[in-house]
């Protein structure tokens, strides 16, 4: 079982013209020259299911020039239901979210409906940059794998915010109660993403073999954000002095990270900018492994110039795990021959992106 966006109706994103695109379950692949809009679909899809670009932290720089708002719907069709999902967003960081003809509470209506893996231009920043990162990649997966994760993180952050805002105010008449609430709900939240980062440690590690010889020392390694020699509440209770003085709870499943080590050094210290491409792209491929596994069903793949960020043998190898991960793909490239190199052209859903617009091509002997 996978996830199938059918249909995305795109508005006011950055040079796209306002557009219906009809996609194929299978693989899609956007053709045209740089500057074209090829990445700009990508975010629209990004934007629709993750309420964000993986390109820019700011909806503003999204938003077309000369736009007040972008939108995005798309129908996608999931365990043999179909939904209709949509986001609006405003220049001032507003969004509308819309699931089946009605006003969602929350991004996660659409996150849980369009399961997502980037494989973006940007993506070795998850190795080289802070952990939040880290975090909000490994929390977005087990949000969908584990069903009770969303609740105890909402209760974790929830407590959080409640303790730092008495914290920074000095009022500490409730305390303790948030402690012990953190305590509860972090506890949980740590059990769940310590067993998930082994299995995709466990995927990581023979996908990375699988890339590249150099990649055979690649393992995760978990970082729960406090010493687990004793409870999450006696940390809590340790610092309570420290954690006064500064105005925030400086330990926590909120300071968690996963390491990204090569035969136990930093990744990032030891591999070249390529090598830590093909280690980002391990971890991403595992990711997808994971969320194909669960009841769920494998992901909406966004590939972005694959053939730019990796070398020939490489980008092969990445092409054959994709497609036989019988998942639909929506991949980007800027030239013919790449595309004819990498995938066999009978059997993809081709469109030419020229100025902001998208045409399907029929596929065939010439192009
Ligand atoms: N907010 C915006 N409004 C209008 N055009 C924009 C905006 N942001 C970027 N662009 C333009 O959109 C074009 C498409 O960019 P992009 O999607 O990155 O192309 P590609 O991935 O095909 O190389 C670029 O020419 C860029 O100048
Ligand atoms: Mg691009």
């Amino acid at each position: 079982m996978s996830v199938h966006l059918q249909k995305l109706n795109v508005l006011g994103i950055r040079n796209l013209k306002p557009q219906n695109v009809e996609l194929s379950q299978g693989l899609n692949v956007l053709l045209g020259a740089n500057g074209s809009g090829k990445t700009s679909l990508l975010e629209a899809v990004s934007l629709l299911a993750l309420g964000r670009s993986f390109r820019t932290a700011s909806a503003r720089s999204l938003i077309q020039h000369g736009s007040d708002y972008c939108l995005v719907q798309g129908r996608v069709v999931r365990s043999g239901q179909q939904h209709a999902l949509g986001i609006q967003r405003f220049r001032n960081g507003a969004a509308h979210v819309r699931v089946d003809g009605s006003n969602a509470q929350s991004l996660t209506n659409l996150a849980e409906l369009l399961p997502v893996v980037l494989l973006d231009t940007n993506s070795v920043d998850l190795v080289t940059g802070s952990p939040e990162g880290r975090r909000r990649f490994l929390d977005g997966t087990l949000f969908h794998v584990e069903q009770g994760f969303l609740s105890c993180w909402r209760a974790y952050q929830r407590a959080l915010r409640q303790r730092n805002a008495g914290l920074r105010r000095g009022t500490l008449a409730g305390d303790e109660a948030w402690r012990r609430e953190m305590a509860r709900a972090g506890e949980l939240l740590t059990g769940i993403r310590h067993e998930w980062v082994e299995r995709l440690a466990n995927k990581t590690q023979s996908l990375g073999r699988d890339l590249s010889t150099s990649l055979e020392g690649l393992t995760l390694q978990f970082r729960p954000g406090w010493d687990v020699q004793g409870s999450l509440l006696a940390a809590l209770d340790e610092r309570l002095g420290s954690d006064r003085q500064q105005g925030f709870s400086q330990t926590g499943p909120h300071r968690a990270d996963v390491r990204i080590l090569v035969d136990g050094r930093p990744a990032s210290e030891v591999l070249s900018r390529g090598q830590l491409k093909l280690a980002v792209t391990a971890l991403k491929l595992s990711q997808g492994q994971l969320l194909a596994e669960a009841p769920a069903g494998a992901p909406l793949y966004l590939v972005d110039d694959i053939a730019a960020e990796l070398d020939a043998e490489h980008s092969l190898a990445v092409c054959a795990l994709l497609s036989n991960s019988h998942a639909q793909i929506i991949l980007t490239s800027a030239n013919q021959s790449d595309l004819e190199r990498l995938w066999p052209l009978q059997s993809i859903a081709l469109f030419h992106v020229e100025q902001g617009s998208i045409t399907a091509k029929p596929t065939g002997i010439s192009l």
